[in-house]
């Protein structure tokens, strides 16, 4: 590119800063919808704990990672002492003790690959699925809530990135495609890899303030993230440049044959150190997403060989936008 383009793109893709956001300021939730969630926590586990008294409810998921976006379904952690009963005799009985108390829509699904209890708060219309023991969730949930503290720009890319995802029904795990968690995944180690960085990595390359064994994996990171707030000030990079850079790296430069992002590390590592190369039962592998503490898990397992080409026909329509669409803010959320 000669200079006169380089300047022409600037001038350009700084006057979308505004507009996106104008978006993330829409997305964010109330004070109001927190405290209603808040409240809903705590009358849940008054009722819990008439059963179970020193049972205890943690949130996780979007709602307390803070890339949740307002009206978010709730994702709630029952936390018991293993007993005699098993997983699905609390799920079941959970779920009766919830019906009994005017909740609506409660139904227990103790067959899924994480078991839970659906149900609907009446008073503030708020959804919210009950799961048991999965530490690991709170835990990521804390390591994400922790990187969004350190640099603004985090929390609004991702927020742009799951609108996006969800306007364009990329974000439908059942049907092949990624889940939030793994959206979020995607933004923390883009950022991790900026020139200069925007985002530290957090587990191997700092010592851990925090350790947590969980089901014998240790997850272990610096999480003194207040003493990090400038971490990314010598990156000065805009939301909308971070946006088009994001779209167009997954649409024109990961190299899905060989690479696997991964957050723990801050970098990129080979499909072949992990032995992903090929499918094994239903893991196929075709976009590599390492779960930061289970790092067997590949958050892109979902997908299969319709899905990657959806995912990356999406990623490309996304960057073409971003490059040569006079009005991107509205074209990139069109719904599918
Ligand atoms: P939205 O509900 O779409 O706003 O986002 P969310 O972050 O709540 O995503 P979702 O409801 O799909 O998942 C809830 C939480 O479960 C995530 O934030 C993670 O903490 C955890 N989680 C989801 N999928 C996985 C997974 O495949 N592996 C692990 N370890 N945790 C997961
Ligand atoms: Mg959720």
């Amino acid at each position: 590119r000669n200079n006169r383009r380089v300047l022409e793109y600037h001038s350009d893709i700084e006057r979308l800063n505004a507009p996106f956001l104008a978006i993330y300021e829409s997305l964010i939730p109330t004070e109001e919808e927190k405290a209603k969630q808040k409240r809903l926590l705590t009358s849940l586990e008054k009722l819990v704990n008439k059963e179970w008294p020193s049972a205890r409810l943690f949130l996780y998921g979007s709602c307390a990672n803070s890339f949740g976006v307002s009206n978010s379904d709730i994702d709630v952690c029952l936390e018991i002492e293993d007993s005699d009963i098993s997983k699905s005799e609390i799920l079941l009985k959970l779920a009766d003790m919830l019906h009994s108390d005017n909740l609506q829509n409660v139904q227990a699904l103790t067959r899924a690959r994480v078991p839970i209890v659906k149900l609907m708060d009446p008073d503030t219309g708020i959804s919210c699925d009950i799961c048991i023991n999965n530490v690991l969730a709170v835990v990521n949930t804390k390591l994400l809530r922790d990187y969004a503290q350190i640099d603004a720009r985090l929390r609004q890319l991702a927020f742009i990135v799951k609108h996006w995802a969800k306007k364009r029904r990329v974000n439908e795990t059942y049907q092949g495609t990624l889940s939030s968690y793994a959206y979020v995944l995607m933004c923390i180690h883009f950022l991790q890899t900026r020139k200069p960085a925007i985002l530290p990595c957090l587990q191997v390359e700092m010592h851990a303030t925090y350790t947590v064994t969980v089901d014998d994996i240790e997850c272990a990171y610096f999480d003194r993230v207040e003493d990090l707030r400038d971490f990314g000030s010598r990156n000065i990079e805009s939301i909308a440049q971070l946006v088009w850079a994001f779209f167009d790296y997954w649409a024109y430069r990961h190299d899905y044959a060989n690479a696997v992002i991964s957050v723990r590390t801050g970098s990129i590592i080979s499909k072949r150190a992990k032995d992903w190369t090929r499918r094994i039962g239903n893991d196929r592998h075709l976009i590599c997403i390492e779960d930061p503490f289970e790092v067997s898990h590949d958050l892109g397992r979902v997908v299969d060989k319709h899905s990657i080409k959806t995912l990356r026909e999406e990623f490309e329509r996304a960057a073409h936008i971003m490059q040569f669409d006079p009005d991107p803010c509205v074209k990139l959320f069109e719904p599918y």
